[in-house]
């Protein structure tokens, strides 16, 4: 009979077999590629000591190409939950050693059990993927998984929020998981993302790419929009994870957690007074005026280098978790195009379905003009923001800084599609359109029979501008609420915020929107 000494003894060989993977080896193969090992990635993530294990010994259970010959408890996944800087959270991290991470029915249901238990627990789940894709030698019941977790991402979509950080390949079908969570967090060089590999692409289109070019960080963080945030090594994605949970609440029904603060927030921002340029077509960045008015300027940023004539990203205003969406003036002077769009109302629906409020900085020419803009559908994707504001319930605040001309200015969370304070800076020009189109427009028979056309153009623009371009008629309609010295910004919107957190605001009841995708 096995004594006490033996039962003790055979679960440690058990747990020792468990947390060595796929061997010494295959973990130096790891090293020498620069990554992490599956519990080294989760050591870096997860406070000192938090993590706790679950299915450390769950096998697969495939005969076919003797694969009974080869069982690695755990399956190639380490799944649990731990903490980040004390808050709790769910996390599987696929270990690359183990048949090349890749997903098999037994490793798949491991994450599927993840998935549950975030849902049931309302916690955000961090997924750590480094994976060959589907397990060649489990056929079906491999891809079944698979379906299993996305059916489960989809569920837990808006209710908790989900984190994927691709620190290896990232291949075929497998792709969906990571794309239906919230973040995509890439780690340069070593991670890569693709439904077809430079193989098929040579044989089906004969095009020539590299892993790289194809699906690596930099080509999801500048082209595709997939990624959210690129980072230089592993070390740096999962403390790039850690401060992106840190930002966010557990779950839907979770105010967003905060901070407290040392910058007052009454604080004058004097700089901002003069910040916009005389001329209107002079470009400024629009990070200064969010690096004033944030807490302590701190502003993580998301998909800087993707569509970056809008900025989005997190930071707090008096403590609390803010999102933040602002026209860009020194890209495409800010214009409103195809991708921008897209990245700001899938920000803007994050936002709205983890309770965190929108601040909106406007300076917006209109939508980018052109055929490829057209062609490529730009009012279905234009329209996908102005759903995403007119949908969302939090606390929205609007500061017009610049321009909002035309459907911008309605879409950009202006008060008709309910934002709760819009202000606006002595700057600001809220028009149809600017002066030059529209003297052509409505004076064109004017201006040509004109003595000295020109000098006749510039006097209409001149008189346009001083009509139309100002903020007056707006806040004179009430429209918006105030006009503010710029200065004054950082503190009104504090003031603000305070009595907004415990908005309430509904919409009729219905199964779903049928936002334009
Ligand atoms: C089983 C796999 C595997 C897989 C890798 N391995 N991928 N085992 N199923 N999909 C194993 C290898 O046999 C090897 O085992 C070990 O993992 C490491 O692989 P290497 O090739 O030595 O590593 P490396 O050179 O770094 O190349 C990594 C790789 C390559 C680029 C991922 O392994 C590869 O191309 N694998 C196949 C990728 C693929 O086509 N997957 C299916 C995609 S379609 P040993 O024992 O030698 O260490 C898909 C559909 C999902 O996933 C659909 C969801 C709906």
């Amino acid at each position: 009979m096995e004594t006490t000494r033996q039962r003790l003894d055979n679960l440690r060989n058990r747990k020792v077999r468990a947390e060595a993977g796929g061997g010494q080896e295959r973990v130096d193969v790891q090293h020498k590629k620069g990554k992490l090992t599956a519990r080294e990635r989760l050591d870096y993530l997860l406070d000192d000591g938090s993590f706790q294990e679950i299915d450390a010994l769950v096998e697969h259970r495939c005969k076919d190409f003797d694969m009974d010959k080869n069982i690695i408890p755990g399956d190639g996944v380490v799944c649990g939950h731990g903490t980040i800087d004390g808050r709790p959270i769910y996390c599987f991290a696929q270990d690359f050693t183990v048949y090349g991470g890749s997903l098999g029915e037994m490793h798949g249901l491991k994450i599927c059990k993840v998935l549950d238990m975030a849902l049931k627990n309302g916690l955000p789940v961090v997924g750590l993927n480094d994976s060959g894709g589907a397990r060649i030698q489990e056929g079906v019941a491999s891809l079944g998984s698979y379906a299993e977790i996305f059916f489960r991402n989809v569920r837990a979509s808006g209710v908790v929020p989900q984190i994927s950080v691709i620190m290896g390949p990232c291949a075929g079908g497998a792709v969906y998981s990571p794309a239906i969570t919230d973040f995509v967090i890439m780690v340069d060089k070593t991670a890569h993302m693709f439904i077809t590999g430079p193989e098929v692409i040579k044989t089906v289109t004969n095009e020539d790419v590299s892993f790289e070019d194809l699906g690596g960080a930099t080509t999801h963080g500048t082209k595709s929009g997939v990624s959210h945030f690129t980072t230089q090594s592993d070390e740096e994605a999962l403390e790039l994870a850690r401060q992106l949970v840190n930002y966010l609440p557990a779950n839907n029904m979770e105010k967003a957690p905060t901070k407290s603060s040392s910058d007052p927030a009454d604080r004058v921002c004097t700089s901002l007074d003069s910040l916009i340029p005389d001329d209107d077509n002079k470009p400024y960045d629009v990070r200064k005026v969010i690096e004033e008015i944030t807490d302590n300027g701190a502003f993580l940023e998301v998909q800087a280098d993707w569509a970056a004539n809008i900025v989005v990203g997190f930071a707090h205003l008096a403590g609390n978790t803010v999102g933040i969406v602002a026209n860009q003036p020194c890209i495409l002077a800010g214009c409103l195009d195809i991708d921008a769009s897209d990245k700001a109302a899938r920000f803007v629906r994050f936002c709205d379905s983890f309770n965190i409020p929108l601040i909106t900085l406007v300076d917006v020419p209109g939508f980018l003009p052109g055929t490829n803009q057209e062609w490529g559908g730009i009012i279905r994707h234009g329209a996908k923001l102005l759903y995403a504001y007119s949908e969302a319930t939090v606390p929205k605040m609007t500061v017009i800084l610049r321009k909002a001309y035309g459907g911008a200015y309605d879409v950009m969370g202006s008060k008709h599609i309910r934002s709760d304070l819009n202000l606006a800076w002595p700057s600001a020009k809220i028009a149809v359109m600017g002066a030059d189109g529209a003297v052509e427009i409505i004076h064109r028979n004017r201006i040509k029979s004109a003595r000295n056309s020109e000098q006749e153009r510039e006097r209409l623009v001149e008189d346009f501008n001083e009509k139309l371009l100002n903020p007056w008629k707006a806040a004179g309609l009430g429209y918006l609420d105030d006009v503010i010295e710029p200065s004054q910004t950082r503190r009104r919107l504090a003031a603000t915020l305070a009595i907004l957190l415990d908005k309430e605001e509904l919409r009729p009841a219905r199964k779903h929107g049928n936002i334009p995708l």
